[in-house]
């Protein structure tokens, strides 16, 4: 037998695995220091009382005979996929329901789109970026290439047409850098795909967190984007999913190649080896869409833009550059005295015991950056941010 031998040419472990697991290694030897976590972009604040409600209800129905629900459709719920549409409709994009699929979340879908492409495609991908986009296209040994993304071009690069790719991964709000496209440049991008035939992989997991009403939140504001990007969208920061486990997928019914509908395809895939998410689970992010759910969840964004912004403004206070925690729960900054991104995550754990995530790990252009959450509760993020000061001023 044989096994996939791409797989040696990953990294040992994981990037927020490998931080895990040091953060851990330190905790056992200093179990006397109180360590705060601003390092992988998990929630802290509880699902909010509509979704707890729902779900609470759901259970309900799943004790009678009457209620109880089974497998269900593995594209989601009907009462769900109708919310995304309504959602998608109030940004004035039109969808059908057929192009909406309900999944455990944007980090498998990612991965597994994967399947619907040859390996014998070119991926293009941002650096820095999700270490998700890359590690999946490695375990599969498809050819990557990379565009810089650097201070110089606000962490945004722009389609270079003398490049030309097959795949093509964008993040908007950006993990790691919060940056985020305006409508002129993502229809660059747009554009660009359609002359190279190119299919865009568009993660705007982070969309809630925008608050500049001038920048878009799902690719599909952009012209003739439905006849090249599939977009995929979270509830894990938009309503603290993120244990919980709900996202979706839109695949337009325009979108084909060689004649062959990319919808089609991935409905087949996931018919096959999705057997949808479960049904109190759905019911729970229903009520996300619901008047009340919004109202509730935009409070907790609200609250985590404030813990962004009281970071932001630490690095103000001390000179360090950075970039993001305006429309992104994401601050992005350089490290001081030129540090190497995995000395400075030592250095403030060691020194400050905060976690942040090192640049490096995000991709080559990461290095002597760090990335700092502001999905903390606030005291912890105030705790962190005047031990911080002590280190550095
Ligand atoms: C991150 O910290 O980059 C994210 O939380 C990882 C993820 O969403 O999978």
């Amino acid at each position: 037998m044989k096994l996939n031998q791409n797989y040696s040419n990953l990294k040992d472990s994981y990037l927020f695995s490998t931080i895990a697991k040091k953060v851990n290694a330190y905790a056992a030897e200093h179990p006397d220091k109180k360590i705060i976590r601003l390092g992988i972009g998990d929630v802290t604040k509880p699902l909010c009382p509509a979704v707890i409600q729902a779900m609470h209800d759901a259970v309900n129905d799943l004790s009678t005979e009457a209620g109880f629900h089974g497998y269900g459709p593995e594209q989601g719920y009907d009462f769900l996929r109708e919310s995304v549409k309504g959602y998608y409709e109030k940004r004035g994009v039109a969808l059908q329901l057929d192009e909406i699929f309900i999944s455990d979340g944007a980090k498998s879908d990612v991965g597994n789109i994967l399947d619907l492409f040859d390996r014998d495609n070119t991926v293009l991908i941002p650096d820095p970026v999700y270490p998700v986009y890359v590690d999946t296209n490695i375990m599969d040994g498809r050819r990557i290439l990379y565009m810089d993304a650097n201070a110089q071009n606000a962490f945004l690069p722009l389609p270079d047409p003398s490049v030309d790719a097959d795949i093509i991964y964008l993040c908007s709000p950006n993990n790691p850098t919060g940056a985020v496209y305006n409508k002129e440049q993502l229809a660059a991008w747009v554009n660009y795909a359609i002359q190279k035939d190119a299919v865009i992989l568009f993660d705007a997991a982070y969309e809630a967190f925008i608050q500049d009403e001038t920048l878009p939140k799902s690719i599909y504001e952009i012209e003739n984007a439905k006849r090249c990007a599939i977009e995929f969208c979270s509830l894990s920061k938009t309503a603290g999913f993120t244990g919980t486990r709900c996202g979706y997928t839109i695949v337009p019914l325009e979108l084909q190649r060689n004649g062959v509908s990319l919808n089609k395809l991935w409905l087949r895939r996931q018919t096959t080896k999705f057997n949808g998410t479960s049904y109190a689970v759905q019911k729970g992010a229903q009520a996300v869409f619901t008047p009340e759910g919004q109202k509730q969840t935009r409070e907790t964004i609200q609250y985590y833009l404030e813990n962004a912004k009281i970071i932001s403004d630490a690095m103000d206070e001390l000179g360090i550059w950075y970039t993001g925690g305006k429309n992104s729960p994401y601050i992005w900054l350089k490290c001081p005295n030129d540090m190497q991104s995995w000395d400075f995550f030592d250095y403030l754990l060691e020194n400050a015991n905060v976690v942040g995530t090192p640049g490096a790990g995000f991709g080559k252009n990461g290095e002597h950056f760090f990335r700092l959450t502001a999905f903390g509760n606030r005291e912890n993020t105030k705790e962190a941010v005047e031990r911080i000061k002590q280190l550095l001023k």
